[in-house]
């Protein structure tokens, strides 16, 4: 593969070969099932996070996991985000081929392919990692020198999650320092995600866990900063804490990506953003109350919460992988043939399911954008970054 950027060429070529005859269309004609983000809405959530933000420490770094579209990452940008966050070196380098040109990994870059992956991709876009072990920082280190390139790098600290992250202040400062020391590493600061808040339903409690997480994570940074180390970012928070952890004085980043879409997980829970994403379907049977939709689990994610149809409040009674199965009343008019809109469970595993996203604005596809890379794959990268 002759340059690097092929497969996100590759992926929005086909994308338009395939889906971009409906550009245009009503988006009510698209076949079903079919992911839809309402453009409008979209724009008004992008506003809402930068205004929520106005003021703030933090600046938006959107994790675009959620979306897994460069588009609406560089929509994003466009509306003041500094950069994005992801969850894959492979999700990093379609970011990067798109155009944006600084990427946090905001998780661990294990085993070897991705550690040179990585160090690879860093010839080309701002690119920063986090750590949580001594010997990650050896093989970051070597495969940046190797390449020739800089990587950055933020120690994870855990905060009660119990996920990645250093377990305490002491063992993240043992790991800024070796980071500091290491060629082909620039320590930046440190990475906390307070993920055991995001889903806590009383708010007070939420904002007492976030602020505990947020300030266990600044008391890292400044023993850092203590030893004279260049640490200055601290990066965490979602959806679920934008306005907590988002408003902490020490907190330099944002990760928030879920706010984009939302789904029924985050409309439970946060308010302030609309659901723009919606995954539309066909009812192919009725039989009294009882709907059947052509969209299953493998086009709507049903993580977390039991996806709701948009403007009614019936839950499926099950959803089989393409069928779900309601329960409606007599207020309940479509039948079959008709049109009825899903808000996904959890929207970042129903973006994983679909080849395409439709933008659709006053009732017409705008645009298609790609769902780049699908999957847990490479999407192509380890051979465009890594060839031979
Ligand atoms: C490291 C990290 N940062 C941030 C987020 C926040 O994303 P969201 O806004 O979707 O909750 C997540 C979600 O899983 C995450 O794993």
């Amino acid at each position: 593969m002759s340059d690097w950027r092929e497969p996100w060429r590759l992926a929005r070529e086909r994308v338009t070969d395939l889906y971009g005859r409906h550009v245009g269309e009503p988006a009510d004609a698209l076949p079903t099932p079919a992911l839809v983000v309402d453009a409008e809405a979209l724009d008004r959530n992008l506003a809402a996070m930068n205004a929520a933000l106005a003021g703030q420490t933090a600046r938006l770094r959107p994790h675009t996991k959620v979306q897994k579209s460069p588009d609406i990452a560089l929509r994003q940008i466009a509306a003041g985000a500094v950069g994005v966050a992801v969850a894959s070196v492979w999700e990093a380098a379609a970011m990067a081929a798109a155009g944006v040109s600084d990427v946090l990994i905001a998780n661990q870059v294990v085993p070897a392919d991705k550690v040179n992956a990585a160090a690879a991709l860093a010839a080309h876009v701002s690119l920063t990692v986090a750590v949580d072990d001594a010997r990650n920082i050896e093989a970051l280190s070597a495969a940046a020198t190797r390449a020739g390139t800089e990587i950055g790098v933020l120690v994870e600290v855990d905060v009660g999650m119990g996920r990645c992250g250093a377990r305490s202040g002491p063992e993240a400062l043992r790991l800024a320092e070796q980071a500091h020391a290491a060629p082909g590493l620039r320590l930046k600061g440190v990475q906390a995600y307070e993920g055991h808040c995001m889903l806590v339903p009383d708010r007070d409690k939420r904002i007492r866990m976030a602020t505990r997480a947020m300030d266990t994570a600044a008391a890292a940074l400044a023993l850092m900063r203590d030893q004279g180390l260049p640490a200055s970012t601290l990066s965490g928070g979602g959806t679920g804490t934008y306005d907590i952890t988002g408003r902490h004085p020490a907190v330099t980043e944002l990760q928030a990506g879920s706010y984009v879409f939302m789904d029924a997980m985050h409309g439970n829970l946060v308010s302030g953003f609309e659901i723009s994403l919606t995954v539309l379907t066909t009812v192919v049977a009725r039989h009294g109350h009882t709907v059947i939709l052509d969209a299953g689990r493998k086009s709507v994610g049903i993580d977390f919460v039991s996806p709701p149809m948009l403007g009614h409040d019936y839950t499926a009674r099950y959803f089989a992988e393409e069928h779900a199965m309601f329960d409606t009343d007599e207020r309940f008019g479509a039948d079959v043939g008709d049109r009825v809109r899903l808000v996904s469970g959890y929207a970042p595993t129903t973006v994983n399911l679909h080849d395409v996203l439709y933008a659709v604005r006053g009732g017409q596809v705008e645009q298609v954008w790609p769902v780049f890379p699908r999957g847990a794959g490479h999407g192509g990268f380890l051979t465009a970054l890594l060839p031979g």
